[in-house]
This record gives C-alpha cells, sequence and structure tokens, in this order.
C-alpha cells in the first residue's frame, strides 16, 4: 500500500458513506479537448511497449473510454519503418483513440503526423511527448529535453495546431532536472497561446524518472495558469489516490498507467467510486487476473498471430504484470522466467 493513503472503505459500510459525504466527489466527467467531445475524463496512458491492440482491446474490454496508441518516433514514422506501422494496429471498436508523437524537430514532426492521419485519420487529438526521460531519447533532443529547452517544443505546437485538424496536447513532466513553478506556469500559458488543447502532466522532473513522490503542486500550479483541460498523472493506482491527485491538484481529469498493469479494471473502479460511488470490491481477485492474463494472451495471439513466436518474451512481460502480488508469485514469475519458446510458455500458463 502507497504511504499515507486511508484504506478503501468497506463497501456499503458507513464508513464508506460518510468519506463520499464529507469528500463530495463529483469528477467524473465527459471532456471537450477543443471540439473533440472525450466520453470520459479518466482515459488511460500512453504507454510504449506496452499499449498496443491487445492492451487496448482489455482496456476497453473492462471499462475504458478513451485509448493511446503507442508512442510513434517521428522519423521511423515518417520513413514507414514496418516496426512503426506494426503499432498503428486497429479496428473499428477501438476508438476513441488518441495518439502520441516524439521528435524534437518541428517540420519532422509535422510531416510524421501526415503519414500517422494518412493511416488513421479519425484520431481524437494528438499528443507532443515532452516527458520521456530516456537517456537515448534525452541525447536526440526530443521527450524530456524539451522541459529544458522549450522553444523547439512551443514551435512544435505552433506548427502542428496551425497544420493539423484535430486538436494537438502536449505530455509534459514537472521539470527536467528540478521544479520551478514559475517555468511551468510561464510554459503552459506559452502552450496554450500556441494552440496547445489540453496538458496531460506527469507531476515528476525528468530526472527523477519514477522515484520519489509525486508533486502535487507542480501539477496545480499549471492547472491554475491555464484554461485549457489538464491532466493529472503520477501514482494513481486505486481510486483513493485517484481522488487525491484530484483533491490536491484540482486537474480536470487523470491518466493512469502503471496501475492498469495487470488491471484493466482499474479506469472503472475509479469511475464507479468518482461517479455512482462505490467502491468495487473483487471478488477472487487472484482468479480474476489469472483469467484476465490468459484472455489478454490470447488477445496477443489474435493480434500478432503472424510473428507470435518471436513476441513471447513480449508475453512473458504481460503475464509476470498479472502474477505480481499472487501469494505464490515468486515460484510463478521463475516458472514464466524459465520457458524456454512460445510452447513451452503456453504449456505453462494453461496450468496456471
Ligand atoms: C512502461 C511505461 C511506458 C511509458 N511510456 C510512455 C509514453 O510512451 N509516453 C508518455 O507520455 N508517457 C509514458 N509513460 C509515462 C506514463 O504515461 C505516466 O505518465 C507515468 O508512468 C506516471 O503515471 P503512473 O504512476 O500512473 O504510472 C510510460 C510509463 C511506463 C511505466
Amino acid at each position: 500500500m502507497v504511504q499515507g493513503v486511508r484504506v478503501i472503505p468497506v463497501p456499503g459500510s458507513m464508513e464508506e458513506v460518510d468519506f463520499f459525504i464529507k469528500k463530495n466527489i463529483l469528477f467524473c466527467n465527459m471532456i471537450k479537448i477543443a471540439d473533440k467531445e472525450i466520453p470520459s475524463n479518466i482515459i488511460m496512458a500512453s504507454m510504449s511497449g506496452c499499449t498496443d491492440l491487445a492492451f487496448r482491446t482489455m482496456a476497453r474490454r473492462y471499462g475504458t473510454k478513451l485509448c493511446f496508441f503507442e508512442m510513434l518516433d517521428a522519423m521511423p514514422l515518417i520513413i514507414k519503418n514496418a516496426r512503426v506501422l506494426r503499432m498503428l494496429k486497429t479496428n473499428s471498436k477501438d476508438r476513441p483513440i488518441a495518439a502520441q508523437l516524439l521528435g524534437g524537430d518541428p517540420l519532422k514532426m509535422l510531416d510524421a503526423a501526415y503519414v500517422l492521419l494518412d493511416a488513421v485519420p479519425d484520431i481524437a487529438f494528438l499528443d507532443i511527448n515532452s516527458a520521456c526521460p530516456v537517456q537515448k531519447i534525452l541525447k536526440r533532443k526530443a521527450g524530456g529535453y524539451l522541459m529544458r529547452s522549450p522553444d523547439a517544443l512551443i514551435k512544435t505546437a505552433r506548427i502542428l495546431s496551425d497544420k493539423l485538424r484535430l486538436p494537438v496536447t502536449v505530455k509534459i513532466r514537472a521539470g527536467f532536472d528540478k521544479i520551478d513553478p514559475a517555468f511551468l506556469a510561464g510554459l503552459a500559458r506559452r502552450l496554450e497561446d500556441n494552440g496547445i488543447s489540453a496538458i496531460f502532466m506527469h507531476g515528476r522532473t525528468c530526472k527523477q524518472m519514477y522515484s520519489g513522490k509525486v508533486d502535487y503542486a507542480s501539477i496545480r500550479e499549471v492547472k491554475n495558469a491555464v484554461s485549457i483541460p489538464v491532466f493529472g498523472s503520477g501514482d494513481i493506482f486505486s481510486p483513493e489516490l485517484a481522488k487525491k491527485m484530484i483533491d490536491e491538484t484540482g486537474c480536470d481529469g487523470i491518466t493512469v498507467a502503471r496501475g492498469a498493469l495487470g488491471a484493466p479494471w482499474i479506469f472503472k473502479d475509479i469511475e464507479d467510486c468518482l461517479e455512482i460511488k462505490k467502491f468495487t470490491e473483487h471478488k477472487n481477485i487472484f482468479s480474476k487476473r489469472k483469467r484476465a492474463m490468459k484472455e489478454h494472451i490470447e488477445y496477443i495471439i489474435k493480434y500478432r498471430k503472424d510473428k507470435i513466436e518471436r513476441n513471447f518474451g513480449f508475453m512473458k512481460k504481460i503475464a509476470m504484470w498479472y502474477i505480481k502480488g499472487f501469494p505464490d508469485a515468486t515460484t510463478l514469475r521463475n516458472n514464466v522466467y524459465k520457458t524456454k519458446n512460445y510452447h513451452e510458455f503456453m504449456d505453462l500458463v494453461k496450468t496456471i
């Protein structure tokens, strides 16, 4: 359990009723990003290497109302690299969907956006990544680098929002290596002035990666600086932590990332908590997670069948998410880890 957060009240108990009366929750809503109506303000974050079609299908099946494609790197997208084009695999049920582009050169970002919109014309909105803290991305002056040197980001914002006929948003962090509230508020205002329709914000600096605590105050700073919607991100692992994010920052929406790994129902749990004021009690959670794991793996097989033998390492990763926290997790993890090929892995999954 995350420190400082109360235990979720027992559903139906007086404590639960009390909790909602005191807090007077009314948050869960449809939200507008520019002229686009997004059916919920509780949405799935973009996650590289995770949010493929199988992941999104699972998330939607369990109640998520908006999903992101995996982050798309502008340069490989421009040259129509096969691996990046595979990331665009989708279907008619996989809507509404948003996309996120990574790159430091404004004109290349525009070229990439054209290729993207050619392939998937009905994207709800396009997000610019100014948050990725990975070294090799920072070296390319993209992702979180733009938090340090935001002129290219502002230019990209201006060009994309002028040239494209869809809302353009930006994902930022709380800073590059330190949190400077005045800088953040100024950056948020510049983004709004340059056509950006919403800001997604992870309340940690790039240098922090995932360490330390989320800084709610910096998200509040951004929220108070602009009139466009601001989505808070960071450490939302439960409805209570979702509420904490909302209460502490005043944000208009939230995105959930790690909390959805192995728990695709988290979005619906949060919505139920905030909308109909009911905490979901997961009876037999381990059985539920085992079933969901198998279901998720079946979707991977369905959507990657041409390359399935090569994807078994990826499937192992997904299995690990669902196994986490099981009473026999160590043994299960070791057994999954030891499998040497797709067939061994599938035989093992059948026995779980
Ligand atoms: C495996 C992984 C991949 C991620 N990939 C992206 C990405 O491609 N683009 C992005 O904006 N954020 C990415 N993030 C960051 C998340 O969107 C989110 O801001 C961050 O994980 C904090 O939220 P959380 O505590 O709910 O995980 C990624 C996070 C994880 C764990």
